[in-house]
């Protein structure tokens, strides 16, 4: 199979080149002033996917940005991959934190990436990632290798809840019908140690109002005598952990599935120094619930954190001001079984049952998602295994991840299949942050590794059958 490693090494500035291109288009899904980048980035796709060789391409139409479709069939005896990926990206704010522009992609060595970095918003989560694929679907027709039938959903809206997605999947069921789902966009734990995410968590995100008084005061005249809407909300918010940094909303551990010691033990084999998290981070110490290892914190525990919190006054100098409202942005992490629509509920009952009488709150809801996990009793995850350890060297380390992929279990839901999260980046790319980067190591390292799950997936299912 070194023919694949060739044929990489021989377009390697191309395939370099060209996702540099699309990194430039700023394809931001939750700002409607980018939304004709959005759009020109969905026709890129079309058009890589199509210069790639993909038999048939189509831009699918949603009530809000396009799905772009292709489907490369051989033969129907044959199994089916579907890869889903995302070409919308975060915003770029804080833009000022950025060490180049945001959109302009820069190649840069660094001590993790000694082969050099691709830095610019989405070069990581999830336009590098999602690129591999379209190269690696280039090499096996290339190379006249490609094992089995293809088909790619690339959407634009996975940074804002997936909405439309959801919509298409539900209303083209057969058209998407496949054998295994493929993904990248996710993480791994090293460039020499690769693993294969066997979890993501769910989440429940909503946003909360305090109003105390009818109009923003003097804080002086009314000081003192008249509740704070910020004081009050910043208790609230801290009264919703304990002192072992247990989250108390009741029933909120109802159903969370507890990990078994051996799963326990399991998890602990994973190499990790914890020195040199404190260090990239530039904390003294880590935080979190009593009793759980950070990798277990931050994987298979539910959290509740604190997103973003206004009100008052925050402009330069001293203004003396008792202000009518509070803000804050909330989200909570959710693990198996947790279901979002009643840790929603929850929040809610309890948020408005902590409240003084001297304010008032609204809790608004906004989108959430159900947590997954993955069986590595599968074909696809062999098939990933066997990839992995023959262009890494060594096997992969199953890991269940901290972050969400909504879609996922909606996928199981709907489509009745199994999704294999095959990530390539690393979680100090700084995904979702100013200077997200993407290994120029790990996207060549991903188109090569990629045409080798389909093969040993072909071979496993055939085998199977
Ligand atoms: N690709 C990420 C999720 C991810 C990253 C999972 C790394 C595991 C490892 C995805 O684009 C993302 O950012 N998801 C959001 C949820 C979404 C509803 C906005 C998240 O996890 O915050
Ligand atoms: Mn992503
Ligand atoms: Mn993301």
């Amino acid at each position: 199979m070194s023919a694949i490693k060739s044929y990489i090494d021989q377009n390697k500035q191309r395939f370099i080149d060209e996702l540099l291109n699309l990194l430039r288009i700023p394809s931001v899904s939750a700002d409607k002033a980018f939304k004709n980048d959005v759009l020109k980035t969905a026709d890129a796709v079309k058009a890589a996917l199509n210069q790639a060789g993909c038999k048939m391409v189509e831009i699918c139409e949603t009530p809000g940005y396009p799905i772009v479709y292709g489907e490369h069939i051989i033969d129907e005896k044959l199994p089916t991959v579907l890869v889903y990926g995302h070409y919308d990206v975060q915003p770029a704010d804080p833009i000022e934190l950025w060490d180049s522009p945001p959109f302009e992609p820069v190649i840069k060595k660094t001590e993790t990436h000694p082969e050099g970095a691709i830095y610019a918003r989405g070069s990581c989560d999830d336009k590098g990632q999602m690129y591999m694929h379209i190269k690696a679907f280039e090499v096996m027709m290339q190379l006249d290798i490609l094992p089995c039938n293809i088909k790619f959903m690339i959407e634009g809206e996975e940074e804002v809840g997936s909405e439309s997605l959801e919509w298409f999947v539900k209303r083209n069921q057969s058209k998407l019908s496949n054998d295994v789902i493929l993904i990248s966009d996710t993480g791994m734990i090293s460039n020499e140690q690769p693993s294969i995410t066997t979890g993501l968590r769910g989440l429940s995100y909503v946003e909360v109002e305090v109003t105390g008084p009818n109009r923003d005061l003097h804080s002086g005249l009314y000081g003192g005598a008249v509740a704070n809407p910020i004081n009050i909300l910043t208790k609230m918010i801290a009264s919703l952990h304990d002192e072992n940094n247990h989250i108390t909303i009741p029933g909120f551990y109802d159903k969370v599935i507890e990990a078994s010691p051996e799963e326990r033990t399991e998890m602990a084999k994973a190499p990790f120094s914890l020195d040199a998290y404190k260090n990239a981070l530039d904390i003294e110490d880590v935080y979190g619930e009593t009793s759980y290892s950070t990798n277990e914190r931050n994987s298979i525990r539910p959290t509740l954190d604190v997103n973003g919190i206004w009100g008052g006054y925050i402009g330069e100098g001293a203004k003396t001001v008792i202000a009518s409202k509070a803000y804050a942005k909330i989200s909570m992490r959710l693990v198996p079984d947790q279901d979002p629509d009643e840790i929603t509920n929850l929040f809610v009952e309890h948020f408005e049952k902590i409240a003084p009488n001297v304010v008032k709150v609204k809790v608004s809801p906004h989108h959430g998602g159900h947590p997954y996990v993955t069986p590595i009793d599968n074909i696809g995850y062999q098939a990933a295994n066997k990839a992995y350890s023959e262009t890494f060297g060594v096997p992969a380390i199953p890991q269940r991840s901290g972050g969400s992929i909504p879609i996922v279990a909606l996928f199981e839901k709907e489509l009745k299949s199994k999704t294999i999260l095959m990530g390539f980046g690393l979680d100090s790319d700084a995904i979702h942050s100013p200077n997200e980067h993407y290994g120029v190591f790990n996207y060549l390292k991903g188109i090569e590794t990629i045409p080798l799950f389909h093969h040993y997936f072909t071979e496993l299912y055939n085998k199977e059958s």
